[in-house]
């Protein structure tokens, strides 16, 4: 678009005010008058420190509902000891310039005391598509993150809740909670976005040096080479693992942790990749633990 076009536009555009409140009744207030309105209501979870993934979903949100809700919120309950709450990126202040101009409706930044007051003590459990992967080397994680997304689901009673890909088991229990709990919310889950030269985004990428940054690119590596030979004819678990252990073992200095090659419902392992055959890798660059995935009949989403 020419610029001058560009800057008539934005002169001409209302300016959006967006609502930011860190409290569950002034939260609710506002969804009431949305609700009475006859509006749709989309919620997108988040932990801030904005980047152009959590920007896609607040983009399908908008192209789902008339109204856009934004949950920014580090949820102590699905970090593990050892891993990164303290550190985790945080710039509340960037996230509200990015959101408003965005066009989102409501930021919802609750506090920890807000969440999880004392005496708080349910969880959400998940089941066998939990158990495995993120699973196995985050214990707790999946509980955290069903509880905090429970707890939002109830907060916000959003129609249609959006997630990424790029976290494609946690979108897959979310779904099966949903069912499971007679949840009446679509859960839309966005394509993973991603750096040109194929590195997911994601906001830990933040604490990667120049060489870690390069060496995690053979994540999205592997799983290009698994594309390729999905593409090529190869439908055997084993033989896709096998590429991607040559691609991995190429790159060198990237700790793998697990290439899953699982169906998309359960997460269970396959033999033979089948449409929405589902490629999970994670791996530490240094201190960083990085996860990715595709899956092969839409390729390197
Ligand atoms: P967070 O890591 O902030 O991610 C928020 C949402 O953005 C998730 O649905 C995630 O899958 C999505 N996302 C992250 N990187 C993406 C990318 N490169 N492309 C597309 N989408 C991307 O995931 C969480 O927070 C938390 O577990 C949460 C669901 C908020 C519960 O606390």
């Amino acid at each position: 678009m020419p610029a001058d076009i560009r800057m008539r536009n934005t002169a001409s555009t209302k300016r959006h005010v967006m609502h930011v409140t860190t409290q569950v009744p002034e939260l609710q207030t506002w969804i009431a008058g949305r609700r009475s309105a006859g509006d749709r209501i989309a919620l997108v979870p988040t932990m801030g420190y904005f980047h152009d993934g959590h920007l896609a979903l607040i983009d399908e949100a908008r192209r789902q509902a008339g109204k856009v809700v934004v949950s920014s919120f580090v949820n102590p309950l699905q970090f593990g000891p050892g891993e990164d709450l303290d550190q985790y990126p945080r710039d509340d202040e960037r996230d509200r310039q990015l959101a408003e101009d965005r066009g989102v409706d409501l930021l919802f930044r609750p506090s920890v005391a807000i969440m999880y007051p004392p005496g708080s003590e349910i969880h959400v459990v998940p089941g066998a598509a939990g158990a495995d992967w993120e699973g196995t080397f985050r214990p707790g994680h999946f509980e955290g993150v069903l509880t905090v997304v429970a707890k939002l689901f109830h907060l916000v009673a959003p129609d249609v809740a959006c997630f990424g890909q790029k976290d494609i088991q946690q979108a897959t229990l979310v779904r099966q909670m949903v069912r499971d709990l007679d949840w009446n919310v679509d859960i839309v889950v966005v394509p993973t976005v991603r750096e040109p030269d194929g590195l997911a985004l994601s906001s830990r990428n933040v604490y990667l040096s120049e060489s870690e940054r390069r060496q995690a690119l053979g994540l999205s590596g592997a799983l290009a080479e698994a594309h390729r030979a999905w593409r090529a004819g190869e439908r055997t678990a084993a033989g896709v693992k096998a590429r991607m252990q040559s691609h991995l073992d190429a790159v060198g200095r990237l700790e793998i942790e697990y290439i899953a090659v699982v169906d998309p419902a359960r997460f269970q392992p396959v033999a033979a990749v089948d449409d929405e055959t589902v490629v999970a890798v994670a791996g530490r660059v240094g201190r960083t633990r990085l996860i990715d995935n595709i899956v092969l009949s839409r390729g390197l989403g």
